[in-house]
């Protein structure tokens, strides 16, 4: 049932290729330059009016909140606030009738995420879902949603799941801003073309799975690590960050890379790994400064750089190639190293990746 994987996380990482192509398929049409999603066509008139968006989650799909937060703001100009479920539902929150409040959760089960729905329901606002367990607690509580279609997730850390849940929010900030008209037409369609190449994209970056591991194999004795991104890529420093913590139990912290100046740094000396998401895009100068930074301080740089990049590789101690997207898609590949770098400590440190001391698949305890 791992199909010839060690692991089912390792399985999970490599279906990413057909994962994500499940999850646009009948939904993006590079034919008719479309998007469609059929679970919240109704209510997409109520988006492109939206005042605001609330995004609930917990722990990965919280992170994939995150990028939405970016993606929406950028597509579409309507301001979003990411909350950590436990945190929203029970602090009182101010919650309008026109709000639109938008759960993501894998499992569709979390208690957290649950109670908070309810609480907005309660309010008046409308309730969307992002889920990947069909028929599970989430989606039947929520107005509408859309389901990833990533196919069932065994592995405790959370991988296929989290690219498709940002893929669907990807979409439905793409559909909503170019309703809205904030989102250029030729933006949109090449959003739309770029989508179709994700897959073999991500192909190309499982093929460099052996060097990853080779790579993996120097921080097994690492205590602690830093992950920094800028942008778009700041959840997904944060999202690496978690999977290295959760699954090799070395302490990790995810950073906006500018944040570092105010405290992290004091960090850095030669025992610390910084991993840094630094593809090309419109922070790049500024996260090359980040990096020589840490160098500075003799950190030991890993870095995610976009094909060709010299600058970075002459700089960072490690660099791993990755092929070059937009920037909004970026997150999607940019994570996948930093899964398997997480996977490859862990195992190579003897821990159990897909069933991780003190964690469950599902939280349903508040
Ligand atoms: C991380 C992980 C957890 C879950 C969190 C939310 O790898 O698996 O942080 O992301 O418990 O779970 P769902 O998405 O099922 O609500």
């Amino acid at each position: 049932e791992k199909g010839g994987y060690e692991h089912f996380m390792l399985k999970e990482i490599f279906e990413q290729t057909s994962s994500i192509h499940d999850t646009i398929r009948g939904r993006v049409s590079p034919q008719n330059k479309e998007v469609f999603l059929g679970g919240i066509n109704d209510v997409i008139p109520k988006l492109v009016n939206a005042r605001r968006i609330l995004i609930i989650g917990c722990g990965t799909s919280w992170h994939a909140g995150m990028v939405g937060e970016y993606l929406f703001e950028e597509f579409a100009r309507i301001p979003v606030e990411v909350e950590y479920a436990s945190e929203f539902r029970y602090r009182n929150p101010v919650i309008f009738e026109d709000d639109i409040v938008l759960a993501i959760s894998q499992s569709g089960e979390t208690a957290d995420t649950l109670a908070a729905i309810k609480l907005a329901k309660q309010a008046g606002a409308t309730v969307l879902g992002i889920c990947n367990v069909v028929g599970s607690s989430i989606p039947r509580e929520t107005d509408a949603g859309v389901y990833t279609h990533a196919g069932p997730e065994i592995g405790v850390a959370s991988t296929k799941a989290f690219t498709a849940q940002v893929t669907v929010l990807t979409m439905m900030a793409m559909l909503v801003g170019y309703r809205k008209g904030t989102l250029p037409k030729e933006e949109y369609h090449k959003l739309i073309d770029e989508f179709a190449h994700l897959p073999e994209k991500i192909a190309k970056i499982l093929e460099k799975d052996q060097d990853i591991k080779e790579l993996s194999k120097r921080y097994i004795e690492s205590t602690n690590a830093l992950y920094l991104g800028r942008g778009f890529l700041f959840p997904v420093a944060l999202e690496g960050a978690l999977k290295l913590k959760e699954i090799s139990y070395i302490h990790a912290e995810g950073y906006p890379a500018a944040e570092m100046k105010h405290g992290p740094i004091a960090l850095i000396d030669e025992h610390m790994p910084v991993f840094v998401a630094a593809t090309k895009d419109k922070s790049y100068e500024k996260i090359v400064s980040n990096i020589q930074e840490v160098k500075a301080r003799k950190g030991h740089v890993i870095a995610i750089v976009t094909e060709g990049d010299t600058v970075i590789a002459d700089m960072a101690d490690y660099v791993i190639e990755i092929p070059e997207t937009l920037e909004a898609l970026a997150p999607l590949l940019t994570v996948v190293p930093f899964q398997l770098i997480s996977y490859y400590i862990a195992v190579l440190r003897g821990c159990n990746v897909d069933q991780p001391r003190n964690l469950a698949k599902s939280v349903t305890v508040e």
